[in-house]
This record gives C-alpha cells, structure tokens and sequence, in this order.
C-alpha cells in the first residue's frame, strides 16, 4: 500500500476533484476544496498525474457542506454537494474561461453572472439502471456507481424531480414481484406538465400476471407505463387508450411545446425558461431579422425566435424531432417558421441553407460541437452566433474559429446552472461582427 501524504488543495476541476501537487506533478483527489489541507493515498499513478484516495479533511473550508445525498460520494451522478452551490458556480465559471483561453486563445469582453434556478429537485428527465442482484435478492434502480457499473443502492435521489425520485423505492419493489425481473435494464423517466411517463425496457415479453401487475401500478402511482422490447420504435403504452400527447410550457412566452417520452428536452424546466428569455435578449432579435436555429430539437428556441423574427428556419438530424417541431409550430399558430432535417456533421457548401441570408444564427450543439457548422459559416456571415455549449471544450474550440478566424468578438459569456451538483456545465456565448 502506498504512503499516506497530505497536501493543501489548489484548485477544483469540473468533474468535483481536488487538484493538488506533489513534486510537480497533479495529483486528484475527490471531494475536496480549495484551500483545504487533506491526507489522501495515492491509488493510480499515471505518467502525468496520479489519482488519490482522500483518508482525512485536516483542515475543512468554509465553502464545505454536509452533502444531502446518502449515496454521494458513491454515486455517479453528483460530483459537488460538498461545495456550496454558489461556489460549485464560481468553479464552473472559472473552469469555463481557462478552457475558453487555453483551448480556444480567446477571452469575453464582458463575464456575466450565471443563470440559476432551483438547485434540488430540478431534473425532469433521467435514464435509471435496473439489476436484480441475486445475492442480494433484490432489486436495485438507480444512477451508476462512480466510476463502476453498478447500480447504486440508493431510495430517492435528491436532484430528480421529487415525483420521479418518489418512484425509485416503488419500482424496485414493482420489478423484484415481476417473473422478468431479471430482464428489465432500464427505465426512462420524463416529467411534463399534464403527466410523468416511464419507458420500462424489457428484454423479454412479460407474463399475463406481470401485464396486471403493471396495470396496477400505474395506476397506484399515476404514471404512463410503456414498454420498450428493441429499439425506440418499438416503444407502445401499456394502455392502448388515446391520451393527451405529453407537453411542457415556455412560460414567458405562453408557447406549449409537445415531447414523446424518449424526446431530447432540457432537463431544468426553470432555467430553460430562463435560458431562452436571455437568448433572445442577446441576440436583440427585431422584426426583420432572418434567424436559423442549429440542432433545433423540438423547436425550444424556434418557437420563440418566431414570434420576434421575420422568419425562422430549425435545422436538426433527428426526424421524429423535426416533425415534432413542425407540429409545435402549427399547435402555436407560428407560420413564420420552417424546419429541416439534416446531419449538421456533414455540412458542407452544397447545403441550400448556407446560400441563404440569415441575420443571426443560434447553434446548440451536443457534447461533441459543431465545427463542421463553424466551418462553413463563412458562407452566411450572420451579424450575431449565439452559441448554447454542454461542453466547455467543445465551445472552446469552435469559439477559436469564431473569433481568431472569422473576425467575431465574443461579447458576452455566462455560465447556465443547468446541472447543480454535478461536473456537467451549460454555456451561452454570444459572438459579434463589429463594423
Ligand atoms: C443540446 S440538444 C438541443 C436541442 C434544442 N435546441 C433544445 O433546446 O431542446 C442537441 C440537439 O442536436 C441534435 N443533433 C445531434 N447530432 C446531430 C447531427 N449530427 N445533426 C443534427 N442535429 C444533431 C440532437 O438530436 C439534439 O436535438
């Protein structure tokens, strides 16, 4: 076993680990805070860091809490209930503009302060794991472990919305009864306004009693069962009756937008609102702007931009999204605003869009960017690119081009709290073309 160490820790990466240094080299070391003196056990040594086990805080920061979760620590989805929210944002802000500046070599004229909401209790939509563990004879649903791929053993879960954290307890118990209990891997949760709707996958068809206690169920918790025995289009409700398709609203704008139970949508119904509200204050859209929105989804900034905009055209690879944008467009009564459906990965000059005249453009990429959009966007030289990142290195990449390349400013940059708690941090960037 190696030595144990102590070390004063000197800054906090995303993902919620300490960094210190021993000798030179970085060394991590989970859960801790800047400024605090721990012990910790070196575990993985590595050529340019090593990874450490902590064994004792020597001496805590004031920034420490007592996180809420039984499970953190063990549980892959948080990473800093131990810091304050207010300094888990200072963090996240401070790791987003080195990013910017050392992968991107560029810097916001103006910083401003992050979005935030609510902080527990935020997220509308999760994947949950499901595995009967024979030793155990039990039923586990729940996030991973960190770092493993079990199943944590956990009841609730702070970060979930409270009616799909209610569920974790009840279905473990509704599973363990089911002759499939062993061929169930996952449940996918959704929360709209006017239901809360579970995808259960099943590996294989479930027995007539499991089919009755299934119906119970949902209706003793008031839920949406659907099964899902292959792929997503194999998805069917458990009940054939009609019902009202799921939908959530973007409040300040009286705009209600209609989701499936497997759609892409934000996962903090406050901040989205928030989120886009400041979008298009940014980005001053007037009547007579022409705005093309990159990897539109279901139309979550579409649809406003249409009501400020002249007109509007969505772009996204996924084609049940992009007739479910469609379908939101004509349930609002928007006719301003047109969408299509198109691999923004393979962009290239051939892309009739890219002939066209738009004002502004807004990109909202996922994780991995859109630097085959960055790339082209020469051909339109929008006056604004408003860019929404789920990735600091990613925008910082693209921010590059945008900026060292093409001749933007980026003016403005903020941190969104979308994912209080967790190492995921959501950025807005605006960029200008300054006569
Ligand atoms: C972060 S989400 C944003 C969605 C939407 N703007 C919203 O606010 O709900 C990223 C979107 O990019 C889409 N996407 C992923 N890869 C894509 C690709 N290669 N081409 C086009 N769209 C893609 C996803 O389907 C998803 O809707």
């Amino acid at each position: 076993m190696t030595d144990l160490k102590e070390a004063v820790i000197t800054d906090v990466s995303l993902d919620g680990n300490g960094v210190a240094s021993e000798d030179g080299k970085k060394i991590f070391i989970p859960f801790t805070l800047t400024g605090e003196r721990v012990s910790y056990r070196a575990i993985k040594k590595k050529k340019k860091f090593d990874e450490a086990h902590l064994i004792e805080i020597i001496e805590p920061s004031a920034e420490r809490v007592e996180a809420k979760c039984p499970s953190f620590t063990v549980c892959g989805g948080c990473a800093t209930q131990h810091i304050t929210p207010a300094m888990q944002l200072a963090f996240k802000e401070k790791s987003v503009l080195d990013t910017l500046q050392r992968i991107g070599q560029v810097s916001a004229e103006e910083v401003i302060p992050a979005l935030t909401d609510k902080v527990w209790g935020y997220r509308r939509r999760a994947r949950l794991g499901v595995k009967y563990v024979m030793k155990k004879d039990a039923v586990l649903v729940g996030f991973r472990e960190k770092n493993a791929p079990y199943i944590v053993q956990m009841s609730s879960c702070e970060v979930l919305d409270p009616k799909i954290a209610g569920l974790i307890q009840p279905f473990a118990e509704l599973i363990y009864q089911l002759s499939i209990r062993d061929k169930i891997p996952q449940l996918e949760c959704s929360i709209a306004e006017n239901a809360t709707s579970v995808v259960m996958r099943v590996l294989e068809t479930p027995s007539e009693a499991d089919v009755e206690l299934l119906h119970a169920f949902q209706q003793q918790q008031e839920i949406r069962l659907l099964l899902q025995p292959a792929g997503l289009k194999s998805i069917y409700p458990l009940d054939s009756l009609p019902v009202e398709p799921l939908y959530f609203t973007l409040q300040p704008f009286n705009l209600r937008l209609q989701f499936t139970a497997t759609d892409f949508i934000q996962i903090h119904a406050g901040i989205n609102n928030k989120m886009v509200v400041q979008a298009l204050d940014w980005l001053q859209v007037t009547a007579t702007d022409r705005v093309l929105d990159l990897f539109c989804g279901l139309g979550n900034f579409s649809l406003p931009l249409a009501q400020l905009a002249n007109k509007v055209l969505g772009i996204e690879g996924d084609a049940a999204l992009i007739q479910r944008a469609k379908n939101n467009a004509t349930l609002n009564k928007l006719n301003n605003v047109q969408f299509k459906k198109e691999d923004l990965f393979k962009v290239n000059e051939s892309n009739s869009w890219l002939a066209q005249q738009w004002d502004l453009v807004l990109i909202d990429p996922p994780r991995s960017g859109a630097k085959e959009v960055i790339d082209q966007l020469h051909l339109i030289a929008p006056k604004k690119v408003l860019y929404v990142s789920c990735h600091p290195a990613s925008l910082a990449r693209d921010a590059n081009v945008l900026v060292n390349t093409l001749g933007y400013r980026m003016t403005r940059v903020c941190v969104i709290n979308m994912f209080p708690h967790t190492g995921h941090v959501e950025t807005m960037a605006l960029f200008e073309k300054l006569d």
